[in-house]
């Protein structure tokens, strides 16, 4: 599984976290990666200054806006998926 930790602390939220988060949570639903990706709110990640923060495994991003969620997603999450690193699921 892999987990996408998205801050939810103040600076972050005030950037639209919340928002990132849904659109994410769309596009893992869009591309049938239930089960093999998640996502999940985290405390703050002492890079409030660069605006939204978000790690994936060891990988730690910040700066990420809403509108670049689609961008974001199919360069660092489903380049994960067809790298090999995450299964791709059966139907
Ligand atoms: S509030 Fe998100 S990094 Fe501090």
């Amino acid at each position: 599984m892999l987990i996408i930790e998205i801050c939810v602390g103040s600076s972050c939220s005030l950037r639209g976290s919340d928002e990132l988060a849904s659109e994410l949570f769309r596009l893992i639903k869009k591309e049938n990666l239930d089960g093999l990706v998640d996502i999940v709110g985290a405390f703050c990640m002492d890079t409030c200054s660069k605006g939204i923060s978000v790690h994936i495994g060891e990988r730690e991003f910040s700066g990420i806006q809403p509108q670049q969620a689609e961008e974001f997603f199919y360069k660092e999450i489903i380049g994960q998926v067809e790298s090999g690193i995450l299964p791709k699921k059966m139907d």
